[in-house]
């Protein structure tokens, strides 16, 4: 069983869990494809782990010494790249980025064959993609972990970041009443999926055509049935956000789906978040954004710079997150330096 005490943080009077993961789970091997990939039990441990690297992140300095991780984007990136990089330098490894925007991974030379090279040289592959079945055929060639950096149809980097950031605020997301408005997208997938892992209790709205897919929605309800939590999916934002205690939008328009801008916005634009929004929420909520935001589209300036934003917390957790993820699945969460 994790362990926790509760650190205050003055800086940023913030609640920092200090939380000591479970040493009998072990991801070593496993690819992330997707948050579904994870167990309750597993994720909690990876999220326990993400804390105690956050509070004692010199206890882990050369935990990955001299392992090397590539990585392929297909699409821009600054918060993963950077994180992914931060993350597993600041554990002693290093990075090898390859930029892949201009040729769609697998045209040059099969997925496979390129498996087959890559775990010669390196212990992890981080892609981010357009097609998700990129990624999942990767992780079906290679001997080594397979992590998804973004899809078309999942990003669990950016939720397990955003349910850590939760659990500082909150102490526990079990429960918790986690409301995301807007486009029923990759981000929205994961989230669902992470917040039925944990029991949190998730509320969707979305323009009618922009709502979940059907298959991660069987998905997140079949998680959430074993864990406690529910899903609830609304085309209202006020009845979604009323009484929520996390609200969270993204991008109307996807990386990949920029044609679609025109036609989407008035679509989208009763599910702004604004300050009329977020009145609904609890006194004590918090507006959540994985960035970039189209600032005064899905969110306004009000809003993304107020009071109740977190996203920077969020932006901060990737890098905590990942460098958790890195270690269980390299199989080197318990091979730091006792302090
Ligand atoms: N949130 C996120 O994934 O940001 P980037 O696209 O900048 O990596
Ligand atoms: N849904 C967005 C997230 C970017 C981090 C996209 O896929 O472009």
């Amino acid at each position: 069983m994790a362990t926790r005490t509760e650190l205050y943080n003055d800086d940023h009077h913030a609640i920092a869990l200090c939380a000591t993961a479970d040493p009998m789970v072990s991801l070593e091997g496993r690819d992330f494809c997707s948050t579904s990939d994870l167990s309750p039990t597993e994720l909690r441990a990876t999220l326990d782990l993400a804390h105690e690297l956050k509070a004692h992140p010199h206890k882990y300095r050369w935990a990955l010494d001299a392992r090397q991780m590539v990585m392929f984007f297909e699409k821009a990136s600054l918060r993963t790249r950077l994180t992914f990089e931060t993350a597993i330098n600041t554990l002693g490894g290093s990075a090898i980025f390859v930029d892949q925007t201009q040729s769609p991974l697998g045209e040059r030379e099969s997925l496979a064959d390129m498996a087959r090279n890559l775990e010669r040289w390196t212990s992890v592959i981080i892609l981010r993609t357009y097609a998700h079945e990129t990624i999942t055929e990767m992780a079906l060639y290679s001997k080594v972990p397979v992590i998804n950096a973004l899809s078309d149809l999942e990003h669990p980097c950016q939720a397990l970041a955003d349910f850590m950031t939760l659990e500082e605020r909150f102490s526990t997301v079990k429960g918790l009443n986690f409301t995301y408005v807007g486009d029923g997208n990759n981000v929205c997938h994961s989230l669902m999926l992470t917040a039925a892992l944990l029991g949190a209790h998730c509320t969707i709205a979305t323009p009618r055509k922009y709502a979940p897919k059907a298959e991660i929605v069987v998905q997140a309800t079949e998680i959430a049935c074993t864990t406690g939590g529910t899903l609830i999916f609304t085309q209202d934002p006020v009845a979604a956000v009323t009484g929520a205690d996390a609200v969270y939008t993204d991008v109307c328009t996807s990386m990949g789906s920029e044609h679609e801008e025109t036609k989407r916005a008035p679509i989208f634009k009763p599910y702004q978040v604004n300050e009329a929004l977020m009145a609904h929420a609890r006194p004590e909520a918090v507006f959540m954004h994985c960035l970039p935001a189209r600032r005064n589209a899905e969110v306004t300036d009000a809003v993304l710079d107020g009071p109740r934003s977190i996203v920077f917390d969020q932006a901060e957790n990737r890098m905590h997150a990942q460098k958790a993820l890195l270690l269980m699945l390299v199989g080197r969460h318990q091979n730091s330096k006792a302090d």
